[in-house]
């Protein structure tokens, strides 16, 4: 499941089959897509605009989600081939009751519905709504950020880098990478300096040391596009 902010319809049909990859944007589609399968280390994305950076994030989510969400039923259909009776099935088919003492099989991780928590925010609506939460003595989104099992910030940058947003954000990146939780990032800070100037060598440690960083080059394919 996919929160946060609205993707958008613009960013709606995005997906990794309909990303035209190039020699500039290689390692930024691959290593998205090595975050969507094998969930494992996180992805910083450096580069200007129109690249195609939203594009990846959002082809991410999309493939993390399908992977890793699924209904019981959706599983089983999966798994009809492998015919081994779950602990429901047992319960069911029993030909005894059950006593207080005794030992109820778990439900198995297939019966148990299953759901990613993907957190979806440009940076500029994420600070708008923890400044909003804070206003109503809320901390839900800054809660939402920390603990889904993956959190996509996209625009990283634009914001104004105040006090309560670096607190804020410091707050987060030190969470997620304390419990070792997945975060993709997308920014058009292209060198190390500049993003250790705005936001300290701290925070950008622990991006370092919980994700991959890739650039991203090539033409600007929104002014290419044109209008539309
Ligand atoms: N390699 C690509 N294949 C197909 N479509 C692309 C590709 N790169 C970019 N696009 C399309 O070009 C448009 C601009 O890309 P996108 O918004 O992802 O760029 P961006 O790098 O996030 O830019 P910004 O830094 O300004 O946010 C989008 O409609 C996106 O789907
Ligand atoms: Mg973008």
């Amino acid at each position: 499941m996919i929160q946060g902010a609205p993707i958008g319809k613009r960013f709606e049909h995005c997906t990794f089959d309909n990303f035209d990859v190039t020699d500039e944007n290689r390692d930024a589609y691959e290593a998205c897509k090595r975050v969507a399968e094998t969930g494992e280390t996180g992805v910083l994305i450096r580069g200007k605009h129109g690249l195609g950076k939203t594009h990846l994030l959002v082809a991410l989510m999309k493939e993390y989600d399908r992977r890793r969400s699924a209904s019981p039923t959706d599983r089983q259909q999966e798994a009809s081939a492998m015919a081994v009776p779950s602990a429901s099935e047992i319960i069911q088919t029993a030909d005894r009751t059950f006593d207080e003492d005794d030992e109820i099989p778990a439900l198995s991780p297939d019966e148990v519905e299953r759901e990613a928590r993907i957190e979806y925010w440009p940076l500029l609506d994420l600070t708008s709504e923890l400044r909003s939460d804070i206003a109503h003595g809320s901390q839900e989104t800054s809660r939402r950020c920390r603990e889904c099992d993956l959190l996509v910030l996209d625009d990283f940058g634009a914001e104004r880098a105040t006090d309560f947003v670096l607190e804020e954000l410091a707050r987060i990146v030190d969470w997620r990478y304390r419990m070792m939780k997945l975060t993709a990032v997308a920014t058009n800070l292209l060198s190390f300096k500049e993003t250790i100037a705005k936001y300290g060598s701290r925070a950008i440690s622990r991006w370092m040391g919980s994700c991959t960083v890739v650039h991203i080059g090539g033409e600007d394919r929104r002014a290419a596009m044109g209008p539309g």
